[in-house]
């Protein structure tokens, strides 16, 4: 998998453009900004927002080539990221430290999202929030972007099993209009929500 995020990250342009993705945006403007963790940050359009809002940001993402443009970005924004290039399977990360975590678009099979969401989960405060927002099963076949095969595709069930130990405040399956870089175009069906740790 590395690989392929590696070659999709080689072009000039960024896979999923430079504007920080809308769910996120809208839910990370209503909170005091804090340390953010981005698990899966890519080419970091999500991290140089937040940065920009005062966000003490950590990224964990294995392709090297999108650490790069991520900083390209920052640069030239003129904010910093703490870019750490690992797999969420093995990256360390501290605990009860961050005040959010933005998981978006990050798709694992079932087994790795439940370690790396217990991981995630360990590395919030008390009070932290979590904004997530990932293609559904029911975006299987579709052409507006995501996984090609079922099981890194989530269900809404899978999700409230991974966050149970969180309080739910918001977790729908919902149908959206996509319009990130060349790679989220047209409508996606998505689950979106919302949690904070107790
Ligand atoms: C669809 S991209 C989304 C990037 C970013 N979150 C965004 O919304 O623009 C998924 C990202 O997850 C990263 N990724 C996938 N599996 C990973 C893993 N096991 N550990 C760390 N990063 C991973 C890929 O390198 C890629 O940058």
């Amino acid at each position: 998998m590395k690989d392929f995020w590696n070659q999709r990250y080689t072009s000039k342009e960024y896979a999923y453009g430079i504007e920080p993705n809308e769910f996120f945006r809208h839910q990370i403007d209503k909170l005091r900004p804090g340390k953010l963790l981005l698990p899966g940050e890519g080419e970091g359009r999500n991290a140089v927002y937040a940065a920009k809002k005062g966000w003490e940001v950590t990224a964990v993402d294995f392709s090297v080539k999108a650490k790069v443009k991520a900083n390209r970005l920052a640069f030239r924004h003129q904010v910093e990221i703490n870019y750490l290039v690992d797999s969420l399977q093995n990256a360390e990360l501290p605990e009860e430290n961050f005040d959010a975590v933005g998981f978006i678009y990050l798709h694992l099979n079932s087994e790795d999202l439940k370690k790396a969401m217990e991981k995630i989960q360990n590395s919030m405060k008390s009070g932290g929030v979590m904004i997530f927002e990932c293609f559904s099963e029911k975006q299987f076949g579709r052409r507006t972007g995501g996984p090609k095969t079922l099981d890194r595709l989530y269900t809404v069930s899978q999700i409230n099993n991974v966050l149970s130990e969180m309080d739910i405040d918001y977790l729908q399956e919902v149908e959206i209009p996509l319009d990130e870089g060349e790679f989220h175009q047209g409508r996606g069906m998505v689950i979106r929500a919302i949690v904070s740790k107790p």
